[in-house]
């Protein structure tokens, strides 16, 4: 979603901004813009499209040290070059740029308007520069905190002041910030991976503080204006966004490393003699997990899936009741919060916004949150404390799959150690660790031998509708793919429980509609053979995914995709693999933007 730069140095500003905001596209925006300090003024810059875009546009930029750069996703007011940030006060001399959401933006533009300023774009925004030049007397950073008592919502800001070219002034409410310290100068920005090139010290910016940001280093005070000690941390080496490697897109890059970052989330984690796994950042005794009586997941998107999937093998294995939430309905349905149970907050990028509120909900009521997530140092695995990190590397294409293949393994290996406190056997534990173990390798046989799915994009590509359908542990992966295949192809998708089929969307079903079926041999083989024969009398397409050697289910399928054989609860880690493909080649066919398709972000940072 949004992302923002700033730079203060003695280095022309204008590359750093511009690199920086390039490394930012992944996460998805509409327009870009960049401001930089002069001594007459904010010079600005903004335009709708790309960054490359910009970059073309700011060829007669004048030279300057200190600067400011956005990348922006349309919330408040449409995409345009006016409503593009920086956003300037009346003057000309202060810029802001903003991530998040004020509120109460209608009620401080009345306000303003009544004052006299008269507002040049639809945003929430622009309401900070003319909030900040109403409270200027001289000192910037006063002149910014008492702007912010008026401000409802969430933010992270930097304002630009032409008329002090020493400081950035940067604030944080809900919004993520790093201020990179570099050797007289600092890189600020919303995301580290803008940061990392240049310095890997770096400050994170908690909420309800306030940085002062000069060549000479930070300060960092809470709004109320205590001063805070400086707490400087390295970014993880290898935080760096890798390039495509060969790959033509960074989500066939992600597919193909599957294997390798399935692999990183068990090192270490799998103890085969013991038949049991190890989560030390859980910081859980056995006498803990043995005291939990009930997990909950909460995520989003393709975090909620893997949690679903996880919630499942939860309740098959450890007989412990579990269940998954999707975040962005939690908190608002009032949740009852007990103390007995153990949530989990499932985020790639541990920034999504819904889940972060999710999770404050849950603490602010007593609950216990653990994390499982990506990026290392990000605001959910901070606000946690304690949780499992994936280490699948960073995922770039905003369509996730290399993070929903190490969540559910995460998750599995949760499940292992819970149902070892209970009454899982050693022998069992040990063909459950065997089977975790054998994963990486049966991902990547499968992805050496994808089976043909050219015919299955041949069968949607041009489809007004699919439906996926799975049963039990399948079911989460059905929702996958048909997220994936909207995300990727646009074309309407809908997935369900295959037995739920006949309640209702059988009345979709017509000669050629294709119909996606997950169907690794499970103990629900023969109630979803029964669901493929009610999908082939209505003449629509069936494409299944099945085990290899289970010839009978092949034979019923137009399209029969074949992946290795595996336990139940870990099928989900292969049979989502062919459905990514077909996502995948499918948006290729029609010429989608693969990396980044139209209207998403890869990290949805607000509400
Ligand atoms: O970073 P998170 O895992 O919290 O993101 C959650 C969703 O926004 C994300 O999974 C989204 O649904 C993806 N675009 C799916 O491909």
């Amino acid at each position: 979603m949004c992302g923002i730069v700033g730079y203060i140095g003695s280095r022309q500003a204008l590359p750093v901004l511009l690199e920086g905001l390039s490394r930012l596209e992944y996460r998805g925006y509409d327009s870009a813009g960049v401001a930089l300090g002069q001594a007459d003024g904010v010079w600005l810059q903004r335009t709708v499209g790309r960054v490359a875009d910009l970059k073309r546009e700011v060829r007669q930029a004048p030279a300057a040290s200190l600067g400011i750069a956005h990348t922006r996703w349309a919330t408040h007011g449409g995409v345009t070059v006016a409503n593009a940030h920086p956003h300037t006060d009346a003057t000309g001399r202060i810029a802001v740029v903003h991530n998040g959401i004020i509120e109460n933006m209608t009620a401080l533009r009345a306000m303003l308007t009544a004052e006299g300023v008269v507002f040049r774009s639809e945003t929430d925004t622009e309401v900070l520069p003319h909030l900040i030049r109403r409270h200027l007397q001289g000192d910037p950073v006063d002149a910014v905190r008492r702007a912010l008592e008026h401000i409802r919502g969430t933010y992270g800001l930097v304002a630009l002041f032409a008329d002090h070219p020493d400081v950035l002034v940067v604030a944080r409410n809900g919004s993520p910030l790093v201020v990179g310290m570099g050797d007289g100068e600092a890189v600020i920005a919303s995301d580290p991976q803008a940061v990392v090139e240049h310095t890997r010290r770096v400050v994170y910016l908690q909420d309800r503080e306030l940085a002062v940001v000069s060549t000479s280093g930070v300060d960092v005070r809470r709004f109320d204006g205590t001063m805070l000690d400086l707490n400087v941390e390295l970014i993880d080496a290898d935080y760096d966004v890798a390039n495509r490697e060969g790959f033509t897109h960074f989500m066939a890059k992600e597919i193909a490393e599957q294997p390798r970052s399935v692999r990183r989330c068990l090192r270490g984690r799998v103890d085969a003699d013991e038949g049991n796994a190890r989560l030390g950042g859980l910081q859980l005794s056995n006498r803990d997990l043995a005291a939990v009586q009930r997990v909950i997941t909460i995520g989003c998107g393709t975090s909620y899936h893997a949690g679903m999937a996880g919630a499942l093998a939860i309740e098959a294995l450890a007989r412990v009741p579990a269940r998954a939430e999707i975040a962005s309905e939690f908190r608002h349905r009032h949740p009852i919060i007990l103390r007995d149970a153990l949530f989990l907050a499932i985020s790639q990028s541990g920034e999504t916004a819904d889940t972060l509120a999710a999770l404050g909900e849950i603490q602010l009521k007593g609950g216990e949150v653990m994390g499982v997530v990506n990026v290392v140092g990000s605001t959910i695995a901070r606000a946690c404390g304690r949780g499992v990190y994936l280490h699948s590397g960073p995922e770039v294409a905003v369509a996730s799959t290399k993070a929903f293949t190490s969540q559910v393994t995460a998750l599995l290996l949760f499940t292992l150690m819970l149902a070892r406190t209970r009454d899982l056997s050693l022998t069992r534990g040990q063909e459950v660790a065997r089977a975790l173990a054998s994963v990486p390798e049966k991902v990547a046989h499968y992805l050496d031998h994808p089976g043909p799915i050219d015919a299955a994009v041949a069968a949607v590509k041009d489809a007004r509708y699919v439906l996926f359908l799975g049963r039990g542990f399948s079911f989460p992966v059905a929702l996958e793919g048909a997220l994936k295949l909207k995300e990727l192809a646009y074309i309407p998708c809908e997935a369900y429980p295959a037995g739920e089929m006949k309640h209702g969307p059988i009345a979709m079903l017509e000669a050629g509609t294709p119909v996606i079926f997950v169907a690794p041999t499970d103990d629900q083989r023969d109630k979803a053979i029964s669901n493929m024969m009610e999908v082939k009398a209505r003449g629509a397409t069936l494409i299944v995914i099945h085990t290899a050697g289970d010839d009978e289910m092949a034979a019923l399928a137009d399209v029969a995709i074949a992946v290795p054989p595996v336990l139940d609860l870990v099928s989900p880690l292969v049979s989502v693999l062919p459905l990514q493909l077909i996502a995948f080649h499918t948006g290729l066919a029609l010429g989608r933007d693969i990396d980044k398709p139209r209207n998403l972000a890869k990290s949805v940072t607000v509400e």
